[in-house]
């Protein structure tokens, strides 16, 4: 019998076994990163290897240095996530590995080894969607939260507002015209000379600055909910030169604070237009939860009645969305327009393997499996 056959009677027998443990593994970018994940909910075991420091220097990820670094890493860490979880390979059920989008190289080796690993051990393997990974986020940090939800994914190479229909089911609302979110504030970081990666730490140096202290430009796009960064960083960069020019110490904390406002003012104006526009809008009792807690939002004009059909629930996903301030914005909102929002916890915001056992449960529930000849896939879209 083919590696592929096996993979898909054993997908098929999965589906009745209580318990379904997942190892997982993320290279897509700059972060080694493996878990175990059970029925796509439970963190047994999350290691993650970060590469900061060897490409610091450069002020940004060195594709090649982040292809080998994974190569040197890609064991270590997916012994360790066993370790953790107290669990032997043996009592794994499916790998898991993301597929794509990413660095070609870092795709490529995370994909070789959880192929070599998968076929060794005669378990089936699921490919995964990066940016489904940070949506999954949710599903860890939320064990109650199923779709539908609108989602915004905000990282390093995304932005997008999208409808979650269902697992696995995606429907664009709006996507940046330009620059990702998290592009924009490591641009604009590295302008104020803060060292690589830029958006924590302009998130940090906002807390002390005013949000108000300089206009920046909250551009319009053509698409109803589009995105759009590039001129917001053009202006903020010209700001910038404009101070040094005059030889004036630069007001970074204000600054970034600035940029800040700007870059998540136009996210959650975006999501806000869209949750109002969702079919199913209306105000009604919501729960606001973030960070693994619960709390009461104001109840809304339809509240009372106990039933929630047509509820519409928000969610952040990726690592933009450790931001403190787009927390805060997203909060606001939802406790104003009555809907319920979901945030990873911080950790489960930015890389991590758990995200990638997540989402690859409920593709192998539905029987979606891999083959050897699974490749990199760096362009990859979610929709
Ligand atoms: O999701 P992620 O870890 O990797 C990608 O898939 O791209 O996102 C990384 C991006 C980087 O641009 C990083 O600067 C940004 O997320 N980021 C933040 C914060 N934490 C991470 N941006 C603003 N505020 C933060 N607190
Ligand atoms: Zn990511």
């Amino acid at each position: 019998m083919s590696y592929l056959s096996m993979s898909r009677e054993a997908a098929l027998g999965l589906r009745e076994k209580e318990t379904v443990r997942i190892l997982s593994l993320e290279t897509s970018c700059d972060e080694t990163a493996a878990a175990v994940v059970e029925n796509g909910r439970k963190i047994l075991g999350n290691v993650v290897f970060s590469q900061i420091d060897l490409h610091e220097l450069y002020g940004g990820v060195v594709p090649e240095i982040a292809s080998r670094a994974h190569m040197e890493a890609c064991g270590r860490v997916v012994g360790k996530a066993l370790e953790e979880a107290g669990a032997a390979l043996g009592e794994i059920d499916a790998l898991a590995v993301t597929k794509g989008p990413g660095l070609v190289g870092a795709l490529l080796t995370g994909v070789n080894y959880m192929k070599g690993l998968a076929f060794a051990a005669g378990k089936p393997l699921v490919g995964v969607n990066h940016i489904e990974g940070h949506v999954s986020a949710n599903y860890l940090s939320h064990p109650e939260l199923e779709p539908p939800f609108l989602c915004l994914v905000v990282s390093g190479g995304h932005s997008h507002l999208v409808e979650v229909c269902g697992y696995g089911e995606y429907r664009l609302i709006g996507r940046t015209a330009d620059d990702a979110a998290g592009e924009a504030f490591d641009k604009a970081a590295r302008v104020l000379g803060l060292p690589y990666p830029g958006g924590p730490r302009m998130d940090a140096l906002a807390e002390e600055g005013d949000p108000e202290a300089f206009p920046l430009p909250r551009p319009k796009t053509a698409e109803e909910y589009g995105y759009s960064f590039s001129g917001l960083k053009t202006a903020f960069i010209n700001l910038v030169h404009g101070m040094e020019m005059k030889g004036a110490a630069l007001p970074k904390a204000d600054l970034a604070a600035s940029f800040r406002r700007a870059v998540c003012s136009q996210l959650i104006e975006t999501a806000e237009k869209a949750l109002l526009a969702a079919p199913g809008f209306r105000k009604q009792d919501s729960g606001l939860r973030g960070e693994g807690t619960a709390a009461s939002a104001p109840a809304g004009g339809a509240s009372g009645s106990g039933e929630n059909a047509g509820a519409v629930a928000f969610a952040l996903a990726g690592g933009v969305s450790a931001n403190r301030e787009l927390r805060r914005m997203a909060a606001e909102m939802c406790a104003r327009l009555g809907v319920a929002l979901y945030m990873p916890e911080i950790p489960l915001c930015t890389d991590n393997g758990a995200m990638i056992g997540s989402a690859a449960y409920y593709r192998l529930m539905r029987g979606e499996v891999a083959g050897l000849e699974l490749n990199a896939m760096p362009a990859l879209r979610l929709v």
